[in-house]
């Protein structure tokens, strides 16, 4: 048995149970593990939202998709992207479905070792928001001696973009609440409120212009802002404003795009040797227990601390 969290009804954090369920042995080409830590995404109360659709047969909904541990048990022919998978093995998962768990079962192809360089809480909520940014760099070709304009900066995903670009040789402005500003200036970006008089801020801060802007916020500020300095679309990503993407033939990623899909797979044994080398952080703002997993969801949908959520099993 195991105890999980999952959605038994479409809507808000309340809607969230813990329940106890049977879980089977490894078949071939599975891994048991036995959950440390969870990470804790917007996306995880988006589905349950409504947002998406609201299939009653779809419920219970299990939730969660990112988790570290340790494997208990492997089928035959465990072997995942960095090979062989053994019980013992202190691992991160990463595209899993139900990862709001004491024990996981998954396909061997969604473990990965965990560096001894990297916590759990840090290893479990990394490649949600490592692989995120690293697709908004690459599809807007983020390099040395740019400028780019990055909404939502002190976000989970947003500060991973902030660091990549700043290692990519970036110059990077970023929108944030004031209380956010001293980390991005931490990180080497030059901060900026978002609301009101946002375009003429950032001109007054980049009067030679941005290359490229990538929207974490999904706000129609964010995309107006975007598209009103910076004249060459595909160099304006969102990873939220899919409907206005699609309209005004700017970039989205994520979302189901295959080629995200694939280009984060591809990236993603990096993007971990990369955390753990420290070529950037991911800051932790707070842990909750899994029993807690709703409150955690009302506090991350509300204003909430910089950094991101965590469970503990
Ligand atoms: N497409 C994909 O593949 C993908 C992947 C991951 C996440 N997402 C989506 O991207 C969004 C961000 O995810 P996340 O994990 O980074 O969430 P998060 O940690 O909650 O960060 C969101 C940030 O947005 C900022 N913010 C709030 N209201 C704002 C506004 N009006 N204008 C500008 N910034 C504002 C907040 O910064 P302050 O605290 O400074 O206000 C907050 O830190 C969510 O909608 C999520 O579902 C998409």
């Amino acid at each position: 048995m195991t105890r999980v969290a999952v959605a038994t009804a479409f809507g808000g954090p309340e809607v969230v149970r813990i329940v106890d369920e049977a879980l089977a042995q490894p078949a071939a080409g599975q891994v048991l593990v036995e959950v440390k830590a969870i990470g804790v995404n917007p996306i995880d109360y988006k589905l349950y939202s409504g947002a998406f659709g609201s299939d009653s047969s779809t419920l219970p909904l299990h939730l969660g998709s990112e988790a570290s541990g340790v494997v208990l048990a492997v089928g035959n022919s465990a072997t995942g992207p960095a090979g062989p998978i053994a019980a013992g093995d202190e691992v991160i998962v990463t595209g899993a479905k139900g990862a709001y768990a004491e024990k996981l079962l998954v396909p061997a192809d969604a473990v990965l070792p965990k560096p001894a360089e990297l916590d759990w809480e840090t290893a479990a909520g990394l490649l949600v928001v490592a692989g995120t940014s690293y697709d908004t760099l690459e599809v807007t070709h983020v390099g040395e001696g740019e400028t780019v304009l990055v909404h939502g900066a002190a976000g989970g995903v947003g500060s991973i973009v902030v660091q990549q670009a700043k290692a990519r040789g970036a110059r990077v402005i970023g929108t944030a609440r004031a209380v956010n500003h001293d980390a991005l200036r931490a990180y080497g970006a030059e901060p900026v409120e978002y609301g009101d008089g946002l375009l003429e801020r950032v001109k007054a801060l980049a009067p030679g212009g941005i290359d490229a802007a990538i929207d974490t916020v999904g706000t129609d500020e964010a995309v107006d802002v975007s598209l009103a300095l910076v004249s060459d679309t595909s160099r304006i990503v969102t990873i939220a404003a899919f409907g206005r993407a699609a309209d005004e033939g700017f970039q989205s990623v994520g979302g189901g795009n295959p080629q995200s899909a694939e280009r984060r797979k591809n990236a993603r044994l990096a993007l971990v040797a990369s955390a753990a080398a420290g070529d950037f952080s991911v800051p932790i703002a707070k842990t909750f227990p899994l029993a807690d997993a709703g409150t955690a969801h009302a506090e991350l949908k509300a204003e909430h601390p910089r950094g991101k959520f965590v469970l503990i099993p």
